[in-house]
């Protein structure tokens, strides 16, 4: 075996590229992202979005093949601000699915948990079901979450949870609508044009007004959503509520579809 690995350190075209052993164990995401805050944040931004250092949200990701990416953050890269890190590989490996899920959608790889515990959480406790509809199940006002997991990855997923006033999903911006009557209705706007809007209120009652009848019409920061959600679900609920979450889907993903 030794020879072997001789051989191998001379002669790096004889090795096979490396692959990430991780890139299919479903708690790496999650574990990676928790390494990845403590030693990577400060320079490439919580959401690997970019920061002092480059962005690692599929470009600069997608041109490096798994033993790349682990050798630029084991060794860094001499002469730039990239240092090398003295961390076992798997929890390298755990960073590297990581950061591969930025740029894939939740169904690609699901997070650990249980999918029924999730949906408990959905239609129950969660209370999400009040203001989203999975396959023709529950409220309105927020959007539909039935291709969820097609549509969104797991770190938008989760920061949609548990940071709703980061980034509000268009169409769905709250306003406060005030009429010529006094009546004050907190919801969201939709279809709106030059002469009238509906807009649809917390208890998914929908408004038909003309502008006219409007006194005054207020775009409200941050989300309709409810925040504090880190306080309201414990960790397990939280994995168990992303892994039914990544499983919606219309149709069912292709094994292929993944690079
Ligand atoms: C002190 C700032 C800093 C920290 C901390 C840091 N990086 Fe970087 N990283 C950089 C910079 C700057 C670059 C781009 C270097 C260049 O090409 O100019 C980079 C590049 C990279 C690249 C691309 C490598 C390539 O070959 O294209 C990866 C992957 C990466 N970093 C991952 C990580 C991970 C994972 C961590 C945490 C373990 C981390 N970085 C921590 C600054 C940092
Ligand atoms: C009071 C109503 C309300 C409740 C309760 C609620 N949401 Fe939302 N949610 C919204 C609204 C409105 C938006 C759109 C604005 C935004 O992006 O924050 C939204 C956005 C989202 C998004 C982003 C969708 C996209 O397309 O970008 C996800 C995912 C989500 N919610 C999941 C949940 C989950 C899971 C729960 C339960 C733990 C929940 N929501 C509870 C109203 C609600």
């Amino acid at each position: 075996m030794r020879w072997l690995c001789v051989l191998l350190l001379c002669c790096p075209s004889l090795a096979p590229a490396q692959k990430n052993p991780l890139a299919k164990d479903p708690a790496a995401i999650e574990n990676g992202r928790q390494t990845f805050l403590g030693a990577c944040s400060a320079c490439h931004g919580a959401s690997a979005q970019g920061g002092t250092g480059p962005s690692l949200v599929s470009g600069r990701m997608n041109r490096l093949n798994d033993g790349q990416a682990l050798k630029a953050i084991k060794n860094g890269l001499p002469g730039t601000d990239m240092p090398p890190f003295n961390i076992p590989d798997d929890k390298v490996w755990e960073m590297v699915t990581f950061l591969r899920s930025l740029s894939r959608p939740a169904i690609a790889l699901p997070p650990a948990g249980s999918a029924e515990a999730g949906a408990a959480v959905f239609f129950g406790k969660g209370g999400c079901s009040n203001c989203h509809r999975i396959a023709g199940k529950g409220g309105a006002i927020g959007p539909d979450l039935t291709n969820a997991g097609a549509n969104m990855t797991v770190l938008q997923m989760r920061e949609a949870i548990f940071e709703p006033n980061a980034r509000v999903a268009p169409g769905f911006e709250a306003v406060t609508v005030t009429t010529a009557a006094g009546a004050v209705i907190d919801g969201v706007a939709r279809n709106e044009n030059n002469y009238s809007l509906q807009v649809l209120d917390k208890a998914g009652k929908l408004h038909l007004l003309w502008r006219r009848d409007v006194k005054q019409f207020k775009r409200r920061d941050g989300s309709l959503m409810p925040a504090g959600y880190d306080q309201k679900l414990s960790k397990v609920e939280a994995t168990d509520l992303l892994a039914f979450l990544s499983r919606q889907s219309i149709r069912p993903y292709e094994a292929g579809e993944d690079r």
